[in-house]
Protein backbone atom coordinates (compact mmCIF):
# COMPACT_ATOMS: atom_id res chain seq x y z
CA UNK A 1 0.00 0.00 0.00
CA UNK A 2 2.74 2.39 0.98
CA UNK A 3 4.16 1.90 -2.69
CA UNK A 4 0.61 2.80 -4.35
CA UNK A 5 0.32 6.02 -1.70
CA UNK A 6 4.11 7.19 -3.24
CA UNK A 7 2.63 6.14 -7.04
CA UNK A 8 0.11 8.30 -6.63
CA UNK A 9 2.39 11.35 -4.87
CA UNK A 10 4.02 11.32 -8.24
CA UNK A 11 1.84 11.20 -10.59
CA UNK A 12 0.06 13.84 -8.93
CA UNK A 13 3.05 15.91 -8.73
CA UNK A 14 3.75 15.19 -12.69
CA UNK A 15 0.18 16.29 -13.43
CA UNK A 16 0.41 19.75 -11.97
CA UNK A 17 2.67 20.76 -15.05
CA UNK A 18 2.07 18.03 -17.49
CA UNK A 19 -1.59 17.03 -18.63
CA UNK A 20 -0.67 13.76 -20.61
CA UNK A 21 -1.41 10.82 -17.98
CA UNK A 22 -1.15 7.53 -19.35
CA UNK A 23 -4.34 5.15 -18.91
CA UNK A 24 -2.58 3.40 -16.09
CA UNK A 25 -1.71 5.96 -14.24
CA UNK A 26 -5.40 7.32 -14.51
CA UNK A 27 -6.58 3.64 -13.25
CA UNK A 28 -3.90 3.82 -10.33
CA UNK A 29 -5.84 7.55 -8.98
CA UNK A 30 -8.82 6.19 -9.56
CA UNK A 31 -8.55 3.00 -7.42
CA UNK A 32 -6.50 4.42 -4.69
CA UNK A 33 -8.05 4.38 -1.35
CA UNK A 34 -10.16 7.45 -0.07
CA UNK A 35 -8.31 7.80 2.53
CA UNK A 36 -5.88 9.27 0.23
CA UNK A 37 -7.78 10.51 -2.50
CA UNK A 38 -7.39 14.31 -0.99
CA UNK A 39 -3.98 14.72 -2.60
CA UNK A 40 -5.96 14.05 -6.38
CA UNK A 41 -8.40 16.79 -5.22
CA UNK A 42 -5.80 19.36 -4.33
CA UNK A 43 -3.71 18.92 -7.23
CA UNK A 44 -7.21 19.64 -9.68
CA UNK A 45 -7.54 22.70 -7.49
CA UNK A 46 -3.83 23.78 -8.30
CA UNK A 47 -4.27 22.82 -11.80
CA UNK A 48 -7.75 24.93 -11.86
CA UNK A 49 -6.47 27.73 -10.53
CA UNK A 50 -3.68 27.82 -12.70
CA UNK A 51 -5.53 27.39 -15.58
CA UNK A 52 -8.84 29.19 -15.10
CA UNK A 53 -8.23 31.09 -12.30
CA UNK A 54 -10.38 31.62 -8.97
CA UNK A 55 -13.58 32.97 -10.73
CA UNK A 56 -16.35 30.71 -11.10
CA UNK A 57 -18.74 31.11 -14.11
CA UNK A 58 -22.19 31.01 -14.14
CA UNK A 59 -24.79 29.49 -16.75
CA UNK A 60 -28.44 29.79 -16.08
CA UNK A 61 -30.49 26.36 -17.07
CA UNK A 62 -33.36 26.63 -19.04
CA UNK A 63 -35.27 23.48 -18.99
CA UNK A 64 -37.39 24.28 -22.06
CA UNK A 65 -39.42 21.13 -22.48
CA UNK A 66 -39.52 17.37 -20.72
CA UNK A 67 -41.05 15.85 -24.18
CA UNK A 68 -38.82 13.42 -25.31
CA UNK A 69 -38.80 11.32 -28.14
CA UNK A 70 -35.95 8.79 -26.97
CA UNK A 71 -35.97 6.16 -23.90
CA UNK A 72 -32.41 5.61 -22.50
CA UNK A 73 -32.47 3.31 -19.92
CA UNK A 74 -31.31 5.66 -17.26
CA UNK A 75 -33.26 8.60 -17.93
CA UNK A 76 -36.83 10.24 -15.89
CA UNK A 77 -38.05 12.09 -18.71
CA UNK A 78 -37.70 9.16 -21.28
CA UNK A 79 -40.33 9.13 -23.82
CA UNK A 80 -42.18 5.63 -22.35
CA UNK A 81 -42.19 7.18 -19.24
CA UNK A 82 -46.02 7.85 -18.42
CA UNK A 83 -46.06 8.83 -15.21
CA UNK A 84 -44.68 12.35 -15.24
CA UNK A 85 -46.75 15.18 -16.73
CA UNK A 86 -45.25 16.91 -19.63
CA UNK A 87 -44.60 20.69 -20.40
CA UNK A 88 -43.21 22.65 -22.91
CA UNK A 89 -42.57 26.35 -22.83
CA UNK A 90 -43.46 28.85 -25.68
CA UNK A 91 -41.44 30.94 -27.03
CA UNK A 92 -42.43 33.81 -25.14
CA UNK A 93 -42.33 31.93 -22.01
CA UNK A 94 -38.59 31.28 -23.07
CA UNK A 95 -37.91 34.59 -23.86
CA UNK A 96 -39.19 36.00 -20.56
CA UNK A 97 -37.10 33.37 -18.44
CA UNK A 98 -33.81 34.50 -20.58
CA UNK A 99 -34.60 38.04 -19.65
CA UNK A 100 -35.16 37.12 -16.00
CA UNK A 101 -31.60 35.00 -16.26
CA UNK A 102 -29.90 38.17 -17.52
CA UNK A 103 -31.75 40.76 -14.79
CA UNK A 104 -30.13 38.25 -12.32
CA UNK A 105 -27.07 38.64 -13.30
CA UNK A 106 -26.28 35.83 -16.15
CA UNK A 107 -23.94 36.46 -19.00
CA UNK A 108 -24.99 32.95 -20.18
CA UNK A 109 -27.87 30.72 -20.75
CA UNK A 110 -28.33 26.88 -21.24
CA UNK A 111 -31.15 25.91 -22.94
CA UNK A 112 -31.91 22.35 -21.90
CA UNK A 113 -34.98 19.64 -23.27
CA UNK A 114 -35.68 16.15 -24.09
CA UNK A 115 -35.32 15.39 -27.76
CA UNK A 116 -38.37 17.21 -28.78
CA UNK A 117 -39.49 16.99 -32.51
CA UNK A 118 -41.73 20.25 -31.76
CA UNK A 119 -38.49 22.24 -31.46
CA UNK A 120 -37.24 21.40 -34.84
CA UNK A 121 -33.80 23.34 -35.89
CA UNK A 122 -36.28 26.25 -37.43
CA UNK A 123 -38.22 26.86 -34.16
CA UNK A 124 -35.42 27.16 -32.21
CA UNK A 125 -33.29 29.02 -34.70
CA UNK A 126 -36.57 31.57 -34.29
CA UNK A 127 -36.15 31.48 -30.11
CA UNK A 128 -32.32 32.07 -30.47
CA UNK A 129 -32.39 34.80 -32.48
CA UNK A 130 -34.88 36.56 -30.67
CA UNK A 131 -33.13 35.96 -27.55
CA UNK A 132 -29.56 36.88 -29.17
CA UNK A 133 -31.75 40.71 -30.04
CA UNK A 134 -33.07 41.32 -26.74
CA UNK A 135 -30.24 40.08 -24.51
CA UNK A 136 -26.48 39.80 -24.52
CA UNK A 137 -26.46 36.30 -23.19
CA UNK A 138 -24.25 33.79 -24.84
CA UNK A 139 -26.38 30.85 -25.45
CA UNK A 140 -25.62 27.16 -25.08
CA UNK A 141 -28.02 24.62 -26.86
CA UNK A 142 -28.32 21.06 -24.87
CA UNK A 143 -31.32 19.71 -27.16
CA UNK A 144 -30.09 16.37 -28.53
CA UNK A 145 -28.78 15.47 -31.44
CA UNK A 146 -29.87 17.08 -35.00
CA UNK A 147 -28.10 16.70 -38.91
CA UNK A 148 -25.23 18.69 -39.65
CA UNK A 149 -27.49 20.97 -41.55
CA UNK A 150 -30.08 21.23 -38.43
CA UNK A 151 -26.89 22.23 -36.11
CA UNK A 152 -25.98 24.77 -38.87
CA UNK A 153 -29.27 26.63 -38.77
CA UNK A 154 -29.09 26.75 -34.73
CA UNK A 155 -25.53 28.05 -35.10
CA UNK A 156 -26.67 30.85 -37.65
CA UNK A 157 -29.11 32.03 -35.60
CA UNK A 158 -27.08 32.75 -32.93
CA UNK A 159 -26.37 29.75 -30.32
CA UNK A 160 -22.42 29.85 -29.10
CA UNK A 161 -22.14 26.70 -27.79
CA UNK A 162 -23.65 22.70 -27.65
CA UNK A 163 -23.55 20.23 -24.77
CA UNK A 164 -24.06 16.46 -25.39
CA UNK A 165 -22.83 14.01 -23.37
CA UNK A 166 -21.47 10.80 -24.91
CA UNK A 167 -22.37 9.28 -21.36
CA UNK A 168 -19.99 6.27 -21.53
CA UNK A 169 -16.87 5.43 -23.67
CA UNK A 170 -17.84 2.04 -23.76
CA UNK A 171 -19.62 1.12 -27.17
CA UNK A 172 -21.24 -2.21 -25.59
CA UNK A 173 -22.55 -0.03 -22.42
CA UNK A 174 -24.22 2.83 -24.76
CA UNK A 175 -25.69 0.41 -26.67
CA UNK A 176 -27.29 -1.21 -23.44
CA UNK A 177 -28.66 2.06 -22.32
CA UNK A 178 -29.53 3.65 -25.62
CA UNK A 179 -32.12 1.37 -27.49
CA UNK A 180 -32.85 4.26 -29.97
CA UNK A 181 -29.21 5.65 -30.35
CA UNK A 182 -25.78 4.80 -31.72
CA UNK A 183 -22.22 5.79 -30.06
CA UNK A 184 -21.14 6.06 -33.44
CA UNK A 185 -24.01 8.48 -34.57
CA UNK A 186 -22.67 10.58 -30.92
CA UNK A 187 -19.28 11.13 -31.75
CA UNK A 188 -20.21 11.70 -35.19
CA UNK A 189 -22.43 14.57 -34.01
CA UNK A 190 -19.93 16.03 -31.61
CA UNK A 191 -17.55 16.84 -34.78
CA UNK A 192 -19.81 18.54 -36.57
CA UNK A 193 -20.63 20.38 -33.45
CA UNK A 194 -17.13 21.23 -33.76
CA UNK A 195 -16.82 21.43 -37.40
CA UNK A 196 -19.36 24.53 -37.40
CA UNK A 197 -17.73 26.01 -34.94
CA UNK A 198 -19.48 25.84 -31.67
CA UNK A 199 -17.70 25.71 -28.00
CA UNK A 200 -18.12 22.20 -27.35
CA UNK A 201 -19.26 20.61 -23.82
CA UNK A 202 -19.62 16.44 -24.01
CA UNK A 203 -19.58 14.21 -20.65
CA UNK A 204 -20.50 11.38 -19.13
CA UNK A 205 -21.95 10.13 -16.04
CA UNK A 206 -20.48 8.05 -13.40
CA UNK A 207 -21.08 4.43 -11.70
CA UNK A 208 -23.44 3.70 -15.06
CA UNK A 209 -24.43 -0.27 -14.41
CA UNK A 210 -22.06 -1.98 -15.81
CA UNK A 211 -18.84 0.47 -15.35
CA UNK A 212 -15.74 -0.73 -14.98
CA UNK A 213 -12.52 1.51 -13.76
CA UNK A 214 -11.28 0.43 -17.41
CA UNK A 215 -14.28 2.17 -18.98
CA UNK A 216 -13.86 4.95 -16.56
CA UNK A 217 -10.60 5.68 -17.49
CA UNK A 218 -11.27 5.55 -21.28
CA UNK A 219 -14.06 8.14 -20.43
CA UNK A 220 -11.47 10.45 -19.40
CA UNK A 221 -9.52 9.73 -22.04
CA UNK A 222 -12.15 10.30 -24.68
CA UNK A 223 -12.66 13.42 -23.27
CA UNK A 224 -8.84 14.66 -24.12
CA UNK A 225 -8.88 13.50 -26.92
CA UNK A 226 -12.56 14.91 -28.21
CA UNK A 227 -10.10 18.41 -26.99
CA UNK A 228 -13.60 19.71 -25.23
CA UNK A 229 -14.27 23.12 -24.67
CA UNK A 230 -16.45 21.85 -21.97
CA UNK A 231 -16.86 18.50 -19.85
CA UNK A 232 -19.71 17.55 -17.53
CA UNK A 233 -19.33 14.97 -15.12
CA UNK A 234 -22.05 14.02 -13.00
CA UNK A 235 -23.00 10.73 -10.23
CA UNK A 236 -25.72 8.45 -12.43
CA UNK A 237 -28.63 8.40 -9.85
CA UNK A 238 -31.13 5.73 -10.26
CA UNK A 239 -34.77 7.11 -11.15
CA UNK A 240 -37.66 4.76 -10.27
CA UNK A 241 -39.57 5.44 -12.91
CA UNK A 242 -37.19 2.89 -15.04
CA UNK A 243 -35.74 -0.13 -14.88
CA UNK A 244 -32.56 0.89 -13.63
CA UNK A 245 -34.36 1.75 -10.09
CA UNK A 246 -32.43 -0.99 -8.19
CA UNK A 247 -29.08 0.09 -9.52
CA UNK A 248 -26.70 1.41 -7.13
CA UNK A 249 -25.79 4.64 -8.85
CA UNK A 250 -22.11 6.73 -8.80
CA UNK A 251 -20.88 7.59 -5.55
CA UNK A 252 -19.51 10.93 -4.24
CA UNK A 253 -15.87 10.09 -3.86
CA UNK A 254 -15.66 8.29 -7.72
CA UNK A 255 -17.55 11.21 -9.24
CA UNK A 256 -15.16 13.86 -7.49
CA UNK A 257 -12.02 11.45 -8.88
CA UNK A 258 -13.66 11.85 -12.36
CA UNK A 259 -13.92 15.79 -12.09
CA UNK A 260 -10.78 15.78 -10.53
CA UNK A 261 -8.91 13.80 -12.96
CA UNK A 262 -11.00 15.65 -16.36
CA UNK A 263 -9.37 18.94 -14.58
CA UNK A 264 -5.98 17.38 -14.94
CA UNK A 265 -5.94 16.26 -18.27
CA UNK A 266 -8.39 18.94 -20.27
CA UNK A 267 -6.02 21.54 -18.02
CA UNK A 268 -7.59 25.15 -19.35
CA UNK A 269 -11.47 23.75 -20.25
CA UNK A 270 -14.43 24.24 -18.29
CA UNK A 271 -15.85 22.08 -16.02
CA UNK A 272 -19.27 22.68 -14.39
CA UNK A 273 -19.49 21.66 -10.10
CA UNK A 274 -23.24 19.42 -11.63
CA UNK A 275 -26.59 19.56 -10.47
CA UNK A 276 -26.49 15.86 -9.79
CA UNK A 277 -23.13 16.44 -8.03
CA UNK A 278 -25.42 18.52 -6.03
CA UNK A 279 -28.16 15.87 -5.96
CA UNK A 280 -26.13 13.19 -4.70
CA UNK A 281 -24.47 15.22 -1.77
CA UNK A 282 -25.63 18.18 -0.41
CA UNK A 283 -21.96 19.60 -0.14
CA UNK A 284 -21.56 18.27 -3.69
CA UNK A 285 -20.97 21.23 -5.95
CA UNK A 286 -18.80 22.88 -3.42
CA UNK A 287 -16.63 19.98 -3.37
CA UNK A 288 -16.38 19.75 -6.92
CA UNK A 289 -15.32 23.12 -6.80
CA UNK A 290 -12.58 22.47 -4.89
CA UNK A 291 -11.62 19.09 -6.90
CA UNK A 292 -11.05 21.22 -10.40
CA UNK A 293 -15.09 22.55 -11.35
CA UNK A 294 -14.99 26.14 -12.37
CA UNK A 295 -18.66 26.74 -13.67
CA UNK A 296 -21.93 26.32 -11.92
CA UNK A 297 -25.32 26.23 -13.83
CA UNK A 298 -27.90 26.56 -11.11
CA UNK A 299 -31.68 26.32 -12.39
CA UNK A 300 -33.64 29.82 -13.83
CA UNK A 301 -36.59 27.96 -15.24
CA UNK A 302 -40.20 29.34 -13.88
CA UNK A 303 -40.72 27.18 -10.55
CA UNK A 304 -44.05 25.88 -11.89
CA UNK A 305 -42.45 23.31 -14.34
CA UNK A 306 -39.17 22.72 -12.13
CA UNK A 307 -40.78 19.31 -11.06
CA UNK A 308 -41.62 17.82 -14.29
CA UNK A 309 -38.05 17.89 -15.35
CA UNK A 310 -36.64 15.46 -13.17
CA UNK A 311 -34.20 13.66 -15.29
CA UNK A 312 -32.96 11.33 -11.84
CA UNK A 313 -34.36 11.88 -7.92
CA UNK A 314 -33.58 14.50 -5.28
CA UNK A 315 -32.96 17.32 -7.70
CA UNK A 316 -32.04 20.14 -5.89
CA UNK A 317 -33.52 23.69 -5.81
CA UNK A 318 -36.83 22.07 -7.08
CA UNK A 319 -38.60 24.46 -4.93
CA UNK A 320 -36.32 27.67 -4.34
CA UNK A 321 -36.85 30.85 -6.85
CA UNK A 322 -34.34 31.69 -9.70
CA UNK A 323 -33.57 34.80 -7.57
CA UNK A 324 -33.12 32.48 -4.41
CA UNK A 325 -30.83 30.35 -6.65
CA UNK A 326 -29.08 33.06 -7.77
CA UNK A 327 -28.07 34.69 -3.72
CA UNK A 328 -27.66 30.98 -2.42
CA UNK A 329 -24.99 30.47 -4.92
CA UNK A 330 -23.01 33.62 -4.87
CA UNK A 331 -23.26 32.71 -1.35
CA UNK A 332 -21.38 29.08 -1.86
CA UNK A 333 -18.58 30.07 -4.03
CA UNK A 334 -17.99 33.25 -1.84
CA UNK A 335 -17.65 31.11 1.15
CA UNK A 336 -15.06 29.24 -0.97
CA UNK A 337 -12.96 32.66 -1.27
CA UNK A 338 -13.77 32.31 -4.87
CA UNK A 339 -15.37 35.01 -7.05
CA UNK A 340 -18.69 35.05 -9.38
CA UNK A 341 -17.33 36.06 -13.28
CA UNK A 342 -19.13 38.48 -14.84
CA UNK A 343 -18.37 37.46 -18.48
CA UNK A 344 -20.26 35.72 -20.65
CA UNK A 345 -17.12 32.54 -19.58
CA UNK A 346 -16.66 31.36 -23.26
CA UNK A 347 -14.07 28.93 -24.14
CA UNK A 348 -10.25 29.91 -23.18
CA UNK A 349 -9.18 27.71 -25.80
CA UNK A 350 -10.54 30.48 -28.30
CA UNK A 351 -8.87 33.28 -26.27
CA UNK A 352 -5.43 31.29 -26.81
CA UNK A 353 -6.74 31.39 -30.38
CA UNK A 354 -7.02 27.84 -31.71
N1 LIG B 1 -28.76 10.37 -13.23
C1 LIG B 1 -27.81 11.30 -13.49
N2 LIG B 1 -27.72 11.97 -14.65
C2 LIG B 1 -28.66 11.74 -15.58
N3 LIG B 1 -28.81 12.23 -16.82
C3 LIG B 1 -29.91 11.65 -17.37
N4 LIG B 1 -30.46 10.80 -16.49
C4 LIG B 1 -29.70 10.80 -15.38
C5 LIG B 1 -29.72 10.09 -14.14
N5 LIG B 1 -30.67 9.20 -13.86
C6 LIG B 1 -27.86 13.15 -17.44
C7 LIG B 1 -27.33 12.61 -18.77
C8 LIG B 1 -27.74 13.66 -19.76
C9 LIG B 1 -27.87 14.88 -18.90
C10 LIG B 1 -28.71 15.96 -19.46
O1 LIG B 1 -28.44 14.38 -17.71
O2 LIG B 1 -25.91 12.52 -18.71
O3 LIG B 1 -26.81 13.86 -20.80
FE1 LIG C 1 -34.27 11.99 -23.81
FE2 LIG C 1 -31.91 13.05 -23.08
FE3 LIG C 1 -33.40 11.66 -21.33
FE4 LIG C 1 -32.19 10.37 -23.34
S1 LIG C 1 -31.15 11.49 -21.63
S2 LIG C 1 -34.32 10.06 -22.69
S3 LIG C 1 -32.35 11.89 -25.02
S4 LIG C 1 -33.93 13.61 -22.27
FE1 LIG D 1 -30.79 26.64 -5.73
FE2 LIG D 1 -28.96 26.81 -3.65
S1 LIG D 1 -28.62 26.97 -5.82
S2 LIG D 1 -31.20 26.72 -3.58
Amino acid sequence: MKDNIQEVHAICKKALTDGSLSKDEILVLLNCPEEHSDIIFQTADAVRKKEVGDQVHLRGLIEFSNYCKKNCEYCGIRGKNKNIERYRLNKEEILQTALRAESLGYRSVVMQSGEDPYFTAEVLADIISTIKAHTDLAITMSAGEFTYEEYKTIKEAGADRYLLRFETSSEELYKKLHPDSEFSQRMECLHMLSDLGYQVGSGFMVGLPGETPEILADNLLLLQKLDLDMAGIGPFLPNSDTNLAGAAGGTLINSLKAVALARLLLRNAHIPATTAMGSLDPKGREKALQSGANVVMPNVTPEEFREMYQLYPNKICLRDDPAHCRKCITGKIQGLGRTVSNEHGHSLKIKKGY
